[in-house]
């Protein structure tokens, strides 16, 4: 797609009803994100979440989705100690988990990861810029590659990553300036998420996108809808229908025939 000038959609999904819809959209890419530790598992950052929770919600994706690429994140420490965990843990993912792939945060200091991974068939996705899952060494949710030694180290992990056989990388919060010159200088394809709009592709968490995760708007996403006020309003309406007895209807209720019950009713007294 990156060569033939094609922009590469791609977006969370964290379950088999999320990754049908994404899947019948037409979404090339479905991750399943760490990001499932604050939309779903209702954490406030992506650290406590653990293979296991990958492991469950890749193998829910993959049984909705028959198209699209499944990418699974590796979570944070499942890849970090040494190579052959990391290894271990790849495969559990695209063993266990359904993941097509796996997607890695990090660059120069992963990349003999990275090789070891890719040489033993498993193709990696990097993630570099913004890393969340080393949110409490990075001091927040900061815009990273501002300062020119900043940029360089931005660019440097990128080119790691691709020289470590990654075929393709995530640039998170990244200025858009020096993303579209990392795009430029990579031959595989850079999906940027608040890295602007030269990427050859970008991803969007479902919960952003579809404004169901109110704790928190990043400035990079944005809302196609606005399904958590729609639900709300649904949830208030069926309360509401069931409170007045307007629901279920004869439409929502099951018939039988009356002369049977008339006879067991006789047959009691
Ligand atoms: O976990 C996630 O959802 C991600 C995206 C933000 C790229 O890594």
């Amino acid at each position: 797609m990156k060569r033939d000038g094609e922009k590469i959609p791609m977006v969370t999904a964290y379950d088999y009803t999320a990754a049908r819809i994404a899947d019948a959209a037409g979404i090339p890419i479905i991750l399943v994100g760490d990001s499932l530790g604050m939309v779903v598992l209702g954490y406030d950052s992506t650290v406590p979440v653990t293979m296991d929770d990958m492991v469950r919600h890749g193998r829910m994706v993959s049984r909705g989705s028959s198209e699209a690429l499944v990418v699974v994140d590796l979570p944070f420490m499942s890849y970090q100690v040494d190579a052959a965990e990391a290894l271990r843990n790849a495969g559990r993912l695209m063993q266990e988990g359904g993941a097509h792939t796996v997607k890695m945060e990090g660059g120069v200091s992963i990349a003999g990861t990275v090789r070891r991974m890719v040489d033993a068939g498993v193709p990696v996705m990097g993630h570099i810029g913004l890393t969340p899952q080393s949110v409490n060494a990075l001091g927040g949710y900061r815009v990273q590659g501002r300062t020119k030694a900043a940029a360089r180290r931005v660019l440097d992990d990128a080119l790691a990553l691709q020289e470590a056989g990654a075929y393709s990388v995530v640039l998170e919060c990244v200025p858009a300036p020096l993303a579209k010159v990392i795009t430029e200088r990579l031959t595989i394809p850079t999906i940027g998420i608040g890295a602007g709009p030269d990427c050859d592709g970008q991803v969007q968490v479902f919960h952003d996108m579809l404004g169901l995760f109110p704790d928190f708007v990043p400035k990079h996403a944005r809302k196609y809808a606005e399904l958590g006020s729609d639900m709300t309003r649904a949830f208030e309406w069926y309360a509401e229908d069931v409170r007045n007895g307007a629901f279920p209807s004869e439409a929502e209720s099951f018939t039988m025939n009356e002369r049977l019950l008339v006879e067991l009713l006789g047959e009691e007294s």
